[in-house]
């Protein structure tokens, strides 16, 4: 059955690679090359998704088109295909008719045009929380992002080593790069974090500097987001401390605050976590939508695991668990592992050797750095299915209530 129609209006040779990836996607991808194209189809149906305009090189057509898509009682959210430089321009403009639409930069892969519309569609059914209007535009493009609202991932293990900081870089890199969705990074781990050193950056201010700082000088706590380090790949990164030391600051409820507060302007937070169950781990536990628990394929990984779903059952979180099977090369059986474990496993990261190593020396991740390699193709699987199951649990609320759940959150989560 196909999915939701998507219109897409674009210069003649990006449409039709546009409107064959659309289409192998699932979705009905409806060329239009006219306003009264356009007209007509609104008219007939009122299905459409999003429009994916040409906000470049027609541009007067290009507002003709989105000011049907904003006619009287429809509301249909626009995607605006644009130059950096056209987006620097734009940035200045009247504020948007719908606070869904959304601006994309060319060059661009068709692939993550793709994933943007599908991050697009989620929101426009899980926008409306009840909660009353979302802030809007003023005149500042960054507030587009005022719209979004992250799911959060956090990623653990009891156990050491398993591969837990190599599953939350490679996967925030997955969906930030690959997918083109925006993705904040958090580096929750107290003790032996190096997510800044692995993606190069040097000397970031952590969440530990910024809030003893503003403790000393009487202000009020800066936000993630204001704290974070933007890396080159487009990643937002933010580290809790550079020390295992004096981290009383990091109070767990404040930490969960602060997280839940910086999901408006993101589509995930992925959070890296130490292997303990820490008042603070507990904390992110209870915040995330979503906790992947890394798995490699021997005994004491396996046993932790078990170890982690018996403790998640007892915090009241082990519907939120998946397994993620790491190093999973050939020979091992995961259904083996499913139900030893007793949690269904998301996705299988192959052994990536020495690549891993590779591309921390470069300060990039292997999605990144690699993107031809197998491992990498996993984290995009993962990537995708976690996507995958944002949008059909948006798909399932928004048909039951409508108004009062966003993905599988209760009202009181969409509120913070
Ligand atoms: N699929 C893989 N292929 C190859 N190397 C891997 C893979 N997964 C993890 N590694 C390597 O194993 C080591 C441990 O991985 P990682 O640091 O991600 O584990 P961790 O669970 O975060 O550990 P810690 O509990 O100490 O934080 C790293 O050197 C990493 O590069
Ligand atoms: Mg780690």
């Amino acid at each position: 059955m196909a999915r939701q129609a998507i219109v897409v209006a674009l210069p003649r040779d990006e449409q039709v690679a546009v409107i064959r990836e659309l289409t192998e996607a699932g979705f009905e991808a409806l060329a239009v090359t006219a306003p009264e194209e356009l007209e007509a189809i609104l008219n007939a149906r009122r299905e459409v998704g999003v429009a994916i305009l040409d906000g470049e090189s027609d541009f007067d057509r290009s507002l003709e088109y989105y000011s049907l898509l904003h006619d009287s009682d429809r509301d249909v959210p626009a995607l605006m295909v644009v130059s950096p430089r056209a987006l620097d321009r734009l940035a200045g403009a009247a504020p948007k008719a719908n606070i869904n639409d959304e601006f994309f930069t060319r060059p661009y892969s068709t692939d993550s045009l793709r994933w943007r519309i599908e991050a697009m569609l989620i929101r426009s059914v899980t926008i409306d929380d009840g909660s009353g209007p979302v802030l809007q535009s003023g005149g500042d493009f960054e507030s587009d992002s005022w719209s979004k609202r992250a799911t959060i991932v956090s990623i653990f293990n009891p156990k050491g080593g398993v591969g837990k900081t190599t599953t939350a870089l490679n996967l925030a890199a997955a969906l930030q790069v690959r997918m083109g969705l925006k993705v904040m990074l958090i580096d929750a781990d107290t003790v032996t974090g190096h997510i800044a050193t692995s993606l190069g950056l040097e000397s970031v201010t952590t969440v530990v500097d910024a809030w003893t700082e503003d403790l000393e000088e009487g202000r009020s706590e800066r936000s993630l987001i204001d704290i974070a380090t933007q890396h080159q790949n487009g990643l937002t990164v933010c580290v809790l401390t550079s020390s295992p030391l004096n981290t009383e600051i990091l109070v767990p409820e404040r930490v969960g605050d602060a997280i839940r507060a910086a999901r408006r302007g993101f589509d995930f937070i992925i959070v890296d976590m130490h292997p303990s169950y820490s008042p603070l781990n507990q904390e992110i536990f209870e915040r995330s939508d979503r906790i992947l628990v890394p798995v490699t394929p021997d005994v004491p990984a396996l046993r932790a695991a078990v170890q982690m779903r018996d403790v998640a059952q007892e915090l009241g979180v082990r519907d939120k668990l998946a397994l993620v099977v790491n190093r999973a090369n050939s020979g091992v059986s995961v259904a083996d592992m499913e139900r030893t474990v007793g949690m269904s496993a998301l996705a299988l990261i192959r052994s990536g050797g020495l690549l891993f190593v590779r591309a921390a020396n470069e300060g990039r991740s292997v999605v990144e750095q690699y993107p031809k390699e197998k491992v990498t193709e996993d984290f995009e699987i993962l990537a995708q299915k976690l996507v995958g199951e944002e949008f059909q649990a948006a798909d399932k609320s928004a048909a039951t209530k409508p108004a009062f759940r966003i993905f599988n959150r209760t009202k009181e989560a969409a509120r913070a």
